[in-house]
């Protein structure tokens, strides 16, 4: 058993062939800052290449995945290059080798959906509510979801999701199989444990082999699109619509794009 941490705001736990990475920044609803994609992507190389780490889990709180980007954080320090720590990150979970689980209760906003793209299984407190506002902050896609979301929900319901970028909830997430199975919030965490551990015990060669197996078909293209997305991302970002969108979160007003 070991024990990790950045700031305490990334918890790494590992235990029984499972790491366990968890969001610990309540009080900004677990957004997440350059450091703590550090920190994250530095956990997923150390735990492809560990012959004790067999699978990881990604949690928060039971009230809170993940709000995303840090956003003033992001404004300080915006991505410039492939070895950001945000596209390290990006680049080290959508290539990560063996079973990836995520427990989501509460919001999972940006990034905080679109890591679930890449996770082989996700478990949902009923409180779940995904979104991927990147229109809404003058942005576009990221984490390849431009690829990903409308193979998984089918274009008109990628459109309504990521063009509206409106919440849904646990049961839609479901239906429409972003997540495995709706759980009680305070279960979440344990369920997905229990389902690890499960994991853990079985042939790492074949998890390994299996998961190759059924994503070389994209892999290659998923890559690109993330790359692709990071130059578009990264251009927006000083434009305008995300100037205002940023600056109004910052300021707790409504954005106003009717001049743009
Ligand atoms: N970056 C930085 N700070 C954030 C944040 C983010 N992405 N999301 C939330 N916070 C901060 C808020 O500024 C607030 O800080 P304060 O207490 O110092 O004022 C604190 O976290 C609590 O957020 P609040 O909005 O009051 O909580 P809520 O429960 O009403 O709403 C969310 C939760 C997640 C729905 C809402 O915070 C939200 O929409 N956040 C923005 C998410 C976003 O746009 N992410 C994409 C970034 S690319």
């Amino acid at each position: 058993m070991s024990e990790m941490n950045a700031n305490n705001e990334i918890l790494i736990h590992v235990e029984s062939g499972v790491m366990t990475i968890t969001f610990n920044r309540i009080e900004k609803k677990n957004s997440i800052s350059s450091a703590m994609y550090a920190t994250m992507a530095d956990a997923l190389v150390q735990a492809d290449s560990s012959s004790v780490v067999r699978v990881v889990v990604f949690q928060g709180h039971e009230a809170v995945f993940c709000a995303g980007n840090d956003i003033e954080d992001f404004l300080k320090g915006p991505p410039t290059s492939q070895e950001s720590p945000v596209m390290r990150f990006l680049y080290a979970i959508s290539s990560f080798t063996k079973p990836l689980i995520a427990s989501v209760c509460g919001p999972a906003v940006g990034v905080g959906t679109t890591m679930l793209l890449h996770c082989d299984l996700v478990y949902a407190g009923d409180n779940a509510a995904f979104s991927m506002p990147f229109v809404n902050l003058g942005l576009c896609p990221e984490a390849a979801s431009s690829l990903l979301v409308p193979q998984m929900l089918g274009y008109h319901r990628a459109a309504e999701a990521l063009l509206l970028g409106e919440p849904f909830m646990a049961e839609a997430a479901l239906e429409v199989g972003l997540v495995n199975r709706v759980l009680p919030p305070l279960e979440a965490n344990n369920y997905a444990q229990a389902i690890a551990r499960k994991l853990a015990a079985k042939p790492v060669s074949s998890l390994i082999e299996t998961k190759r197996l059924m994503k070389k078909g994209q892999a290659a293209l998923v890559a690109q699109s993330i790359g692709d997305e990071a130059k578009s991302f990264g251009r927006m970002l000083s434009e305008p619509a995300a100037k205002e969108a940023f600056g109004a979160f910052l300021e707790k007003r409504k954005p106003d794009f009717t001049k743009l």
